[in-house]
């Protein structure tokens, strides 16, 4: 029964999520989505392969709208609908919201929890099962106006949280992974509007998604370096490895960013 219910929600939540993003509303540009499509449709996906996709965070909306450029059959299928790891203090706030985005496959994440926790377990097994998943690196919301500047002048995505390491560092098989780069999603719900306004995302916007060449296997493989993890490494190496790991996805998603955005990420809108 849970199950009819979740592949309904999913299906109707992705249908919504069109129907915003080409309402016309907001103008959107989308770029690269054939390196999604070629890993959700690769016929090494029957052998279990899995599929990651990460990227910058910059709304609450981000979830699940950004799906909304994926062709319609793919909200049927769960080979082609993703689970994401979703925060438990936005999203699971009370028991209609819990059951919503539990039925729409977003695994419930605790911040402060680290990265043994169910949800991280749970994205673990999706993966070797072949499935989709999806994070987002930060693991909250950053709008690009926070981003720190280096000595360069040049933004830096803030870090990614380990867990991303961990999930890499225990697949079976090597999963495909997909950076991608939002823009102007943050403009979509700007804080500090009156009731019932800061309910209903704000029209007029630009919003492009870039999904970006799949981050390479050898690097990965390189840092993962024949990692097992059957309890041979110290806690120390296991931890360098995990952030080894992850810090190929940050630059992986970082720099997909500098060739959309620019240096500075988008985080500075120049005043005319
Ligand atoms: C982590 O990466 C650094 C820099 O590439 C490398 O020197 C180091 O050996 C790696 N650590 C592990 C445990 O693989």
């Amino acid at each position: 029964m849970s199950r009819v219910l979740s592949a309904a929600v999913v299906s109707s939540v992705g249908l919504i999520s069109k129907a915003f993003l080409y309402s016309g509303l907001c103008s959107l540009q989308v770029n690269g989505l054939h390196n999604l499509e070629d890993a959700l449709n690769s016929p090494k996906r029957a052998a279990g392969q899995g599929v990651v996709t990460v990227c910058n965070h910059i709304s609450t909306l981000d979830d699940p709208v950004i799906w909304g450029v994926l062709p319609t059959r793919y909200y049927f299928s769960a080979k082609t609908t993703r689970w994401v790891l979703g925060a438990s203090e936005i999203m699971f706030t009370n028991p209609l919201l819990s059951a919503f985005f539990s039925l729409g496959q977003t695994l419930e994440t605790f911040r402060g929890k680290g990265i043994y926790q169910d949800a991280v377990n749970v994205a673990i097994q999706r993966i070797n099962q072949g499935g989709w998943v999806h994070m987002y690196g930060e693991g909250k919301v950053n709008q690009p106006c926070t981003y720190p500047f280096d000595k360069l002048g040049q933004a830096h995505l803030p870090r990614f949280k380990w867990g991303i390491g961990r999930i890499l560092m225990e697949a079976k098989i090597q999963p495909v992974i997909i950076p991608m780069w939002l823009t102007g999603f943050e403009k979509l719900m700007p804080v500090g509007r009156p009731f019932p306004y800061n309910y209903f995302p704000r029209p007029g916007g630009h919003l492009t998604i870039t999904f970006g060449e799949p981050v390479s296997r050898n690097e990965i493989s390189q840092a993962l370096n024949d990692f097992r993890n059957d309890g041979l490494y110290t806690a120390e190496h296991v931890s360098e490895v995990r952030r080894n790991v992850t810090s190929i996805l940050h630059r992986g998603v970082e720099s997909l960013g500098r060739s959309v955005s620019g240096p500075l990420l988008g985080g500075v809108t120049r005043e005319p």
